[in-house]
């Protein structure tokens, strides 16, 4: 049985080992495909592969296509929306993620970009801090859970929404739960993105949420560039002069933006998320064990796909 870990962003060293050990064990084959730039590597190197471990990389028909004997994808991750569910079903492949494991290094970056923005990007200017100023964070899954924690310890007062997710998970995590959008994004100066990119999500933040935020308000967005709005986010920040916008996903009109409102945006140059070792090991190796669970004893976790 191959495994094949195709990865455009590579994972730590110290979690490719971790990988191979796992997969060794079970007594599989490792491969490794790092670091592609063309998709033609992607399809050659899964044509013989029985499971796949992914990041971000897109799996389209075209790979399942190629990947004749694949039973398995784990998305090391959380968000599988690179990942062509229908088409997996299709081919009789089952998809998993792995639900938590990287969740901690996205919510410590939130606060590394906020932290940023109230200190004026770090140019050495008179900026803000972030005690008894208001959070609110849009989607309480895992990220958002994180993010909740590590801001009760910067004194922030933290309200959520999500309708996914009962107003008590909020409430034990002494989170204010928020059932209007309008009221996320009014009431908060830091609105943190944690919406999964889906039909109902994708361009859902524009114009009119953003410019309801206070004065002064940061949004921040470590969780797809799909979710914005991105014209109505221009106009935002054109109309808004004291708004701000980082974000872990550099938007298709970055540079525009970049230039026009120097020092009230920032992207990261490639989505760093949950890139750490810590977040890599966790990420990866719950993928491979994931896998063998599944290969050799017939365990299925995390199917985000529904089978036929
Ligand atoms: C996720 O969905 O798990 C995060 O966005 C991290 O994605 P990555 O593995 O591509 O860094």
């Amino acid at each position: 049985m191959k495994v094949l870990v195709a990865t455009e962003k590579p994972f730590a060293a110290v979690a490719v080992e971790g990988i191979r050990q796992e997969v060794e064990q079970a007594g599989y084959t490792l491969e490794l495909l790092e670091k592609y730039t063309d998709k033609s590597q992607l399809l050659a190197a899964v044509a013989d592969a029985d499971a796949l471990i992914v990041r971000s990389d897109k799996v389209d028909k075209e790979v399942l296509d190629a990947a004749r004997q694949l039973k398995i994808v784990v998305r090391a991750g959380a968000g599988y929306d690179n990942i062509d569910l229908a088409e997996a079903t299709a081919h009789n492949v089952v998809v998993q993620n792995t639900p938590g494991q990287n969740s901690n290094a996205v919510a410590e970056l939130v606060f590394g970009m906020t932290v940023m923005a109230v200190r004026n990007m770090y140019d050495g200017t008179s900026g803000t801090e972030l005690k008894d100023k208001t959070l609110g964070i849009h989607a309480f899954g895992q990220v958002g859970r994180n993010v909740a924690r590590i801001a009760q310890g910067f004194g922030l007062k933290v309200s959520a929404l999500d309708p996914y997710c009962p107003d008590q998970v909020m409430i034990d995590a002494d989170v204010k739960p928020i059932h209007s959008l309008q009221e996320l994004y009014k009431d908060n100066k830091f609105v943190s993105l944690h919406i999964p990119a889906t039909d109902e999500t994708r361009h859902s933040v524009g114009y009119d949420l953003i410019t309801l935020m206070p004065k002064g308000g940061v949004l921040i967005n470590t969780a797809r560039k799909e979710v914005i709005d991105e014209d109505g986010l221009a106009k935002a920040l054109a109309d808004r002069p004291d708004l701000k916008y980082v974000a872990d996903i550099r938007p298709d009109n970055a540079d525009m933006l970049l230039e026009k409102y120097a020092g009230r945006v920032f992207f990261t140059p490639k989505k760093m998320g949950a890139q750490t070792a810590e977040a890599n090991i966790n990420a990866g190796i719950a993928a491979a064990n994931q896998i063998v669970a599944f290969l050799r004893d017939g365990v299925n976790r995390y199917q985000v796909n529904r089978p036929k």
